[in-house]
């Protein structure tokens, strides 16, 4: 096991730039598969979740090299290949290989997907999609089949705007014969970044960042090459480690847009915010107010930053109430924030926070992802050593964040399993 030792107590101060961004790059490692020939992808994130998908895309006749920073892939030979189920259900969107996959080869056969313990988190609306598109698919021991004898253009209205589903059927959409209208579409950043992908590999698709997307189908698409636009979630959470540890952040090379609920909501906690045309600076240096979050879709407050937002508010003065409307069990961070000192607790959909004047070091557990990266923001502004285990579930969303929190004036180090007996003592 690998653990996070953290030496709280230093403020983050300085500028960095992050790394291209996770999600986009997933959509598009899923969508790649629909391109004749050779794609270059620049700033694809080397984190678990991109190096598992790019793989996976083995299976099935693409040959990938990384290429001094860059991810060629050549999707020229697809066929509908056995995908190993350990590597689908380590990662959700290798469900979003279905669709491209059958309008390839006509039929695919995927194992059901995993990803973060967050919630249920189903694929109804891609199965409904998929099916209005002409798709034939149904779930036999546990694995998707589906077949088509020619994907068409339909009109599908999503019940929810989930940003998987749009991608998913959007992609699979561009090779449909005829015209396809999706209603009530997710519209965040990583569709944009898609369909932007999938229009310079030739495919024809309007509106793309409105709740409207229409994509007329082509015959084919080429590989071509495209810059992934950087992460704003990891971003959005050196901003929030500058909040927690009333430091002064700065990163350069990213959509102040796409951060404007979440520097709204730390302005209103009282961090001083200063923004460019391509950066964001958050600043405190005193203590912050309780606030009301909610999550929403895009441009809503982010789901992926409520749990990171609910650290930075443990510290606030006053009560903080934060609820989560997207997923129902996006709690992994609570009980162990309460080990640092916190007091989180949960009611319904709300997390609510009595603010404490101070944390304090201890060893906590990353349930997932956001939980993982709250827990080492939290342990960079406790007082004393914490130790976070699970750290694979942090590996798989941010690039190089020790280094990252380091260079920044956090103490992070990475220590691998033969000195987790440390982890052990430091518990007793
Ligand atoms: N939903 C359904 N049925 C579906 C699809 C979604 O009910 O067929 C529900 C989900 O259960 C959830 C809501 O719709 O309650 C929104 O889910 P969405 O489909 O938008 O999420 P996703 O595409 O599975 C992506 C990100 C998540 C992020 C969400 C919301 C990727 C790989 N994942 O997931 O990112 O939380 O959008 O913005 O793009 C993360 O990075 O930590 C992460 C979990």
């Amino acid at each position: 096991m690998t653990v996070f030792k953290i030496q709280g107590g230093s403020s983050l101060v300085g500028e960095l730039e992050v790394p291209g961004s996770k999600n986009a790059s997933l959509a598009i490692l899923s969508s790649v598969l629909l391109g004749r020939g050779t794609t270059v992808l620049h700033n694809v994130p080397r984190v678990s979740d991109t190096l598992t998908k790019a793989r996976l895309l083995t299976n099935f006749g693409a040959e990938v090299e990384w290429r001094e920073g860059s991810l060629i892939v050549d999707s020229t030979d697809i066929h509908p290949g056995e995908a190993e189920e350990e590597t689908v259900r380590s990662i959700r969107t290798s469900f979003y290989l279905l669709g491209p996959l059958l309008a390839r080869n006509g039929r695919a056969e995927l194992p059901a997907p995993g990803g973060c313990k967050i919630g249920a988190r189903p694929v109804d609306f891609h199965l409904k999609g998929l099916a209005l598109l002409g798709a034939d698919v149904v779930l036999e021991g546990g694995v998707y089949k589906a077949r088509t004898r020619g994907l068409r253009g339909a009109e599908i209205y999503l019940d929810f705007p989930s940003a998987g589903a749009t991608q998913h059927l959007m992609a699979t959409a561009t090779l449909a014969d005829g015209v396809t209208v999706i209603q009530n579409a997710a519209v965040e950043p990583e569709v944009t970044a898609l369909a932007a992908f999938l229009n310079r590999m030739g495919a024809r698709i309007e509106g793309a960042g409105t709740s409207t997307i229409t994509i007329t189908g082509v015959a084919s698409l080429e590989g071509c090459e495209f810059r992934v636009p950087s992460d704003r979630l990891q971003a959005g959470t050196y901003l929030a480690a500058a909040a927690i540890t009333r430091g002064d952040v700065t990163v350069r090379g990213i959509l102040p847009d796409n951060q404007t609920a979440l520097v709204n909501k730390l302005r209103e906690a009282g961090a001083r915010i200063d923004e460019g045309p391509d950066w964001v600076r958050v600043a405190c240096d005193r203590r912050l107010q309780g606030i009301r979050v909610k999550t929403m879709p895009y441009p809503g407050f982010p789901t992926d930053m409520q749990q990171i937002m609910a650290a930075v508010l443990t510290l606030a003065e006053g009560t903080s109430v934060v609820e989560e409307t997207i997923y129902e069990s996006r709690i992994g961070h609570v009980a162990e924030l309460n080990r640092m000192g916190a007091r989180v607790r949960v009611e319904g959909r709300a997390t609510i926070i009595e603010g404490v004047p101070s944390l304090s070091g201890s060893t906590v557990e990353a349930s997932d992802l956001r939980a993982g990266a709250a827990l080492v923001l939290a342990g960079l502004a406790a007082e004393g050593t914490t130790l976070v285990k699970n750290v694979r579930h942090i590996d798989r969303g941010y690039e190089n964040f020790e280094h990252t929190l380091t260079a920044l004036g956090g103490r992070v180090e990475r220590i691998e399993a033969a000195e987790t007996e440390e982890a052990r003592q430091h518990q007793e």
